[in-house]
C-alpha cells in the first residue's frame, strides 16, 4: 500500500516524480513530449536517433549530410524544449550503436541537456565525451548485471566516475530493441531478480546507491507501484506516452497505438542484429515472412553495424521508423511495448501524469 510517490534524484537533479519518459526515436519523443513531461514533474527525454531526417538540414545527395543534420536538429530541439520547459529536467537519449554517438553526446552536453541516457550498447567512453560538463548526469541502459559491471568497472578505472542512474530493461515487455530474450524463458528470470542483483552489486561492491529505473511494460499506477515495491527507485515509460496530445508523432501513429491489442504485439528482426518489439502491420508481417522488398538503399549510413547496409538483409530502420511516425502506419515499423491494454483514448500529458501520480492506496 502506498500514498505519495517519492521524488527521484539523479546526479544533481531531483524530479518531483520518479517517472522518466522513455526515448522514442525519429521524433516520436521530441521537444514537445519531453518538455511537457518535464513540466508535469517527470523527466522528459528527447530521442536523438533520426532527428535530422525530417529537418531542413538533411540533403540525401550530400555525403555526411545526415550527421550534420542530426547535430543541428538536436541543437534546435534542445532550444525548443527549453522554451516549453525552462526549468524541467531534460535528457537526451543517444544510441551507442550509431556512428554519430560521440558527436551527439558532446552536443547534448554542450547545449544544456541535464541527462544523457544511452541505449543500444555499452557506453564505455561516455564520461570522456562529457568531461567538460560534469553536471550532466550519465544514465546507461542495461538489461543484466554483467553489462552494469562492465560499465561501472570501466568508468571507475578510467574516469573515477560511476553512472548517476541505470535504466534496467525488462526484456519481457520493453518496446523497440530488446536484449537477452533468450534468458526470458529461463526458470527464475524476473526483473525483480535483476534488480536485486544490481542493488546488491552497487551497495556491496561499489559502496553506493545508484538509482535503478525499471523500463518495459509499465502502463499505470499499479505497474509503477509494483516496480517500486520490487526495489526500483523509478520507472521509465515509453509506449503509454505515445497516445498523448503532446507526443510529437503523427496522429495516425497515435491512433494505431490506441487501437492495438495484446495480440497485435509481434517481434521483428532488425538490421542492428537484435529483435524488436512492435505492432503487427503490413510492414512487420512482410519482414516476418521474409517477403519485404525495399526500394531505397541505405540513405544515411547511420549505424556502426547494419545488416541492411552491409548485406542487404532486413531493411533500413531509419526509413521504416520514420515512415510510421509520419503517418504511413502500414508501411513503416511501429515499435511498441508489450503492455498495451491501457490506451483507451488520446489524453493530455497533464491528465496522464495526474493518473500516474495522484495519491492512492493500491494493494500491490
Ligand atoms: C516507439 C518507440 C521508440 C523507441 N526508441 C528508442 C530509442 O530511440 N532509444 C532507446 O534507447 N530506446 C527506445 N525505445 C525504448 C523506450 O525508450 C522505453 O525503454 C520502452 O518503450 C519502455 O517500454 P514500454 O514501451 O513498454 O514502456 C523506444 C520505444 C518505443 C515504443
Amino acid at each position: 500500500m502506498t500514498g505519495v510517490l517519492s521524488p527521484l534524484r539523479i546526479g544533481k537533479y531531483i524530479a518531483r516524480y520518479p517517472i522518466v519518459q522513455g526515448a522514442m526515436a525519429v521524433r516520436v519523443s521530441g521537444a514537445n513530449l519531453a518538455g511537457s513531461v518535464a513540466n508535469a514533474g517527470g523527466i522528459g527525454v528527447i530521442a536523438s536517433l533520426g532527428l535530422g531526417l525530417s529537418s531542413p538540414y538533411f540533403d540525401q545527395r550530400k555525403r555526411g549530410s545526415f550527421f550534420r543534420a542530426n547535430r543541428l536538429a538536436l541543437i534546435d530541439e534542445l532550444a525548443k524544449v527549453r522554451q516549453i520547459s525552462p526549468d524541467g529536467i531534460i535528457g537526451v537519449n543517444i544510441l551507442v550503436a550509431t556512428r554519430d554517438y560521440q558527436m551527439l553526446a558532446q552536443t547534448a552536453a554542450a547545449q544544456g541537456a541535464n541527462l544523457i541516457v544511452t541505449g543500444a550498447g555499452l557506453p564505455l567512453s561516455l564520461p570522456e565525451y562529457t568531461a567538460n560538463y560534469p553536471d550532466v548526469a550519465l544514465v546507461p541502459s542495461v538489461s543484466n548485471l554483467h553489462s552494469a559491471q562492465l560499465i561501472c568497472q570501466t568508468w571507475q578505472r578510467q574516469y573515477n566516475r560511476l553512472p548517476d542512474a541505470l535504466i534496467v530493461e525488462n526484456c519481457q515487455f520493453v518496446g523497440g530493441h530488446f536484449t537477452e530474450c533468450d534468458r526470458v524463458n529461463l526458470p527464475g528470470f524476473s526483473i525483480g531478480s535483476v534488480i536485486s542483483q544490481l542493488r546488491h552489486y552497487c551497495q556491496q561492491q561499489l559502496g553506493v546507491n545508484i538509482p535503478l529505473i525499471i523500463t518495459g511494460g509499465i502502463s499505470d499506477r499499479t505497474d509503477i507501484e509494483r516496480m517500486l515495491a520490487m526495489g526500483a527507485d523509478g520507472v521509465q515509460i515509453g509506449t503509454r506516452f505515445i497516445t498523448t496530445e503532446e507526443c510529437d508523432a503523427d496522429r495516425r501513429y497515435k491512433e494505431y497505438h490506441l487501437n492495438a491489442r495484446v495480440e497485435d504485439i509481434v517481434t521483428v528482426p532488425s538490421p542492428v542484429g537484435k529483435m524488436t518489439r512492435a505492432l503487427r502491420n503490413s510492414f512487420a508481417q512482410e519482414v516476418i515472412d521474409g517477403s519485404l522488398s525495399q526500394e531505397q538503399g541505405c540513405i544515411a549510413n547511420c549505424l556502426e553495424k547494419c545488416l541492411y547496409r552491409d548485406t542487404g538483409k532486413t531493411y533500413c530502420i531509419l526509413q521504416a521508423l520514420a515512415k510510421a511516425a509520419h503517418g504511413d502506419v502500414e508501411n513503416g515499423l511501429i515499435f511498441s511495448g508489450a503492455n498495451v491494454r491501457y490506451t483507451e483514448r488520446i489524453m493530455s500529458i497533464a491528465e496522464l501524469m495526474a493518473e500516474f501520480t495522484q495519491p492512492c492506496t493500491i494493494p500491490v
